[in-house]
């Protein structure tokens, strides 16, 4: 039963100010994962919860107490690095073993302990191996098992599936979230991969140059960014810059009637799936060129030029009779306007039909 609090939490190196004066509030057995691009100041949010960094100020509670001031190895947080951290010179039993006897643990329940461990993350016969003997994988989970076997009040985990391929990475994701629920702890898990963010988190919060952007659920940070930077980060997304002239804005053959009145440039942004393969001749539709067909199995990618807006990226079923050069109609039913320090504005259009399968454009 453990919440963990941010307080205007600052680290400055020099003249870099890796995290500028973060709040967050973490709740009991909440996974929340911090998202954002190499260098935006992830780990260090992280390092300085677990004590490996001081915080230039801002405080940091556990359970509303401050820990800001006490050692690493006092903090009732445990973390898992990305490079695979075990002592290669210890058993894996040893490994997990290691901080129990430094807390002056009985062997037996030392042994209890490890056991449990191992058996937890799905590895219950490797405690007489050593290190060079697992792969990347199993490694991270005993990575794990040696961090939880410590009970930790809060879970820290720094990109922890990274060194590892892209399927072992989605099934070890599924085995983490398993064990987090089931010892129902709370955990900070960091990652640059908006996939691994949106399919593990109950909140994300998205980082860009030291500060969070959006702190939300997974569906709220796909459907309604709160900045440009998230729109454009997370998932795929169509921006269009253009001009607003009082309420309206006009791209290309469409013109598009804002709620708001105002005069300068804005950004909007349209999800590739928001936007429907029409006729050419629809004329509530933008007329567009098929630049390029990537097939991505189960669909298809286009890229559609579209005069005066530029090119849009769209899906398309299959079935869909396509090629490259064809011309076609572009409907997109789902707008946000961007505009700088203003609040995102979501525009709707209705929907038309698409194209019905397998009809030839
Ligand atoms: N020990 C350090 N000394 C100086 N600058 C650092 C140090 N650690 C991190 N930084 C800088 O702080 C910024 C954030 O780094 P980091 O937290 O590692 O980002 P991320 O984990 O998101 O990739 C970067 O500009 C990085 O160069
Ligand atoms: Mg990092």
């Amino acid at each position: 039963m453990s919440t963990l609090s941010l307080k205007q939490l600052r680290k400055q190196f020099g003249d870099v100010t890796a995290v500028h004066e973060i709040n967050l509030e973490v709740g009991d057995g909440e996974f929340l994962c911090i998202l954002g691009p190499s260098g935006c100041g992830k780990s260090t949010a992280l390092r300085m919860i677990a004590g490996f960094e001081e915080p230039t100020s801002g405080d940091i509670l556990i359970d509303g107490q401050s820990v800001v001031t006490m050692a690493a190895n006092h903090r009732p947080t445990a973390m898992v690095f990305q490079k695979y951290t075990l002592w290669p010179h210890m058993k894996v039993y040893d490994n997990i073993a290691f901080g129990l006897k430094l807390r002056g643990l009985a062997r037996t329940e030392i042994d209890r302990k490890v056991n449990e461990a191992l058996e937890l993350v799905g590895l219950p016969d490797y405690g007489k191996r050593m290190p060079n003997q697992l792969s990347g994988g199993e490694q991270q989970r005993i990575a794990l098992a040696r961090a939880l076997v410590l009970e930790p009040k809060i879970l820290l985990l720094d990109e922890p599936f990274s060194n590892l391929d892209a399927l072992l990475r989605v099934r070890l994701r599924e085995e983490l979230r398993r064990i987090q629920r089931r010892v129902k702890i709370t955990a900070i898990f960091v990652t640059h991969d908006q996939e691994e963010a949106l399919s593990l988190a109950d909140r994300i919060a998205v980082m860009s140059k030291g500060r969070v952007e959006q702190l939300d659920v997974p569906s709220r940070i796909y459907d309604q960014p709160a900045t440009l930077f998230v729109a454009d980060f997370i998932g795929v997304m169509n921006l269009i810059p253009a001009q607003q002239n009082g309420a309206t804005i006009d791209l290309g053959a469409l013109r598009l009637e804002s709620p708001t009145r105002v005069n300068g440039t804005v950004t909007v942004a349209i999800r590739p799936e928001d936007i429907a393969i029409v006729g050419e001749s629809d004329v509530d539709a933008w007329g567009g060129e098929v630049e390029q067909i990537i097939d991505l199995g189960h669909y298809r990618k286009l890229l559609v030029k579209v005069p005066s807006v530029g090119t849009l990226k769209v899906y398309a079923p299959k079935a869909l009779d396509l090629r490259e050069n064809q011309l076609i109609g572009l409907n997109p039913s789902r707008f946000t306007i961007f505009r700088d320090g203003a609040a995102p504005i979501e525009v709707k259009r209705e929907a038309v039909a698409p194209l019905e399968m397998s009809v030839a454009v």
